[in-house]
C-alpha cells in the first residue's frame, strides 16, 4: 500500500511518501482501505521525534475515514464494505495510509450523510473537543468560556460544542478568521495580535486552550475564582496555576466507540459542522506538514486518500 511515513526523525523533509506492508487484521481488528485522513497537530510533533517512538519506517496520522475490507477474529459489528471512521489508539500511528488496522471496539460506523473527508476532518479534534468541554471541563449552559485558538481544528468543534451546550463563547483568533469564528458561533472575538486577552476577558468560568507555551500559562488570569481551566497543547501534563482558586486540568482523550458515534449524532443533528478544509493528495504530505507546523491556518488539513 501507499503510505506517508518516515525512516528517521526530522523536518518536513524526512517524509517519505511510498509502499509500505499491507497491514493485516489482528483478533479484534479491522482493515480499513482509507478513503480519507487527517492532519494532526501532533503529527509534525510525531516526525520530529516529540513522541520517541522506535521503530522505523513509522507511518504517520491518527484518524481516518475508510470502508472496512476484512475482520480479525471475534470481530462480529462490521462487515466488509461498512463505512467507518475513527481514531487509532494512542501510541498508534498510521493513518495517512491506503490501509490501517485498527482495534474495532474503538470504530464507529459513518453514518452516509456525512463524508468520508469530513469524517476525518472530525475524528481527532472532535474527540479531544468532547473530552475537554463535556468529560473534563464539564461546561454547562450559561457558562463563559474562553476557546483558545478558535480557528484551529479543536477549536472549531469546541465552539460549536460549547454553543450547542448554551455557554457563551469567547475566542482569540488573528483578524483573517475572524469571520470564520464568528460562523463557527462565537460570541466575542479578540484578536491576539491586537489586544491582551488578559486585559480584556475576565470572569470567566472555564478555559480551553489549544495554543499552549505562554498562552497557556497566562490563561488562568481570565479565570473567576473556582474556575477550571483545559489544556491539550502543554503536553501530558496541565500547566501549574499561578494562584490557587482555579483548577488546571489535562483531558485524558481516551478513544472510544461512543465518542466517535457522538461525533456522528452531533452532525446528524445540525449541532456541529465540520470545520474549513484545505484538501490534499498523501502524496503531499510534506506540503501538509509545514502548513500544518506553522500553526495559522483554518481549520483541517485532510488527505483525500482514494
Ligand atoms: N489528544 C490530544 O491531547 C490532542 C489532540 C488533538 C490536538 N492536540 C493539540 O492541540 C493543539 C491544537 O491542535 P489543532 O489541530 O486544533 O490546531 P493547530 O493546528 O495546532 O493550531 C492552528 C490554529 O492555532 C491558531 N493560533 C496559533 N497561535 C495562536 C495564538 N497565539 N492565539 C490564538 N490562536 C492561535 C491559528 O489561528 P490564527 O492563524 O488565527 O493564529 C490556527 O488556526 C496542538 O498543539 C495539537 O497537538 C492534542
Amino acid at each position: 500500500m501507499k503510505a506517508a511515513f518516515i525512516e528517521k526523525f526530522g523536518g518536513p523533509e524526512v517524509l517519505q511518501y511510498g509502499d509500505l506492508p499491507d497491514p493485516v487484521a489482528a483478533p479484534g481488528e479491522v482493515v480499513v482501505d482509507v478513503v480519507a485522513a487527517s492532519v494532526n497537530g501532533a503529527d509534525w510533533k510525531v516526525r520530529a521525534g516529540q513522541y520517541k517512538q522506535t521503530t522505523f519506517p513509522l507511518g504517520l496520522g491518527r484518524d481516518f475515514s475508510g470502508v472496512v475490507a476484512a475482520g480479525g477474529d471475534g470481530v462480529a459489528d462490521f462487515k466488509p464494505g461498512d463505512a467507518a471512521f475513527g481514531v487509532l489508539e494512542p501510541g498508534q500511528e498510521g493513518a495517512n495510509a491506503e490501509k490501517v488496522a485498527v482495534k474495532a471496539a474503538i470504530v464507529a460506523k459513518k453514518p452516509d450523510g456525512l463524508s468520508h473527508v469530513d469524517a476525518a476532518a472530525l475524528a481527532l479534534t472532535g474527540l479531544t473537543a468532547m473530552s475537554a468541554i463535556e468529560d473534563t471541563l464539564k461546561l454547562r449552559p450559561g457558562e463563559a468560556i474562553l476557546i483558545q485558538g478558535g480557528a484551529g481544528g479543536v477549536a472549531s468543534f469546541a465552539i460549536q460544542l460549547a454553543k450547542h451546550i448554551g455557554a457563551r463563547v469567547i475566542t482569540t483568533a488573528s483578524a483573517a478568521n475572524h469571520d470564520y469564528v464568528r460562523s463557527l458561533g462565537a460570541d466575542e472575538i479578540i484578536d491576539y495580535n491586537a489586544k491582551d486577552f488578559t486585559k480584556v476577558v475576565s470572569g470567566c468560568d472555564a478555559v480551553f486552550d489549544t495554543v499552549g507555551g505562554e498562552v497557556a500559562q497566562r490563561s488562568f488570569a481570565v479565570l473567576k475564582p473556582g474556575g477550571r481551566a483545559a489544556f491539550i497543547a502543554s503536553g501530558p501534563q496541565a500547566p501549574k496555576p499561578d494562584r490557587s482558586d482555579v483548577t488546571s486540568l489535562r483531558p485524558a482523550v481516551g478513544r472510544t466507540r461512543r465518542h466517535m458515534e457522538r461525533i456522528a449524532h452531533l452532525y446528524q443533528a445540525g449541532a456541529i459542522r465540520p470545520p474549513e478544509i484545505k484538501l490534499y493528495r498523501l502524496s503531499e504530505v510534506a506540503d501538509a506538514h509545514r502548513l500544518s507546523e506553522s500553526r495559522h491556518f483554518r481549520g483541517k488539513l485532510v488527505f483525500r486518500v482514494r
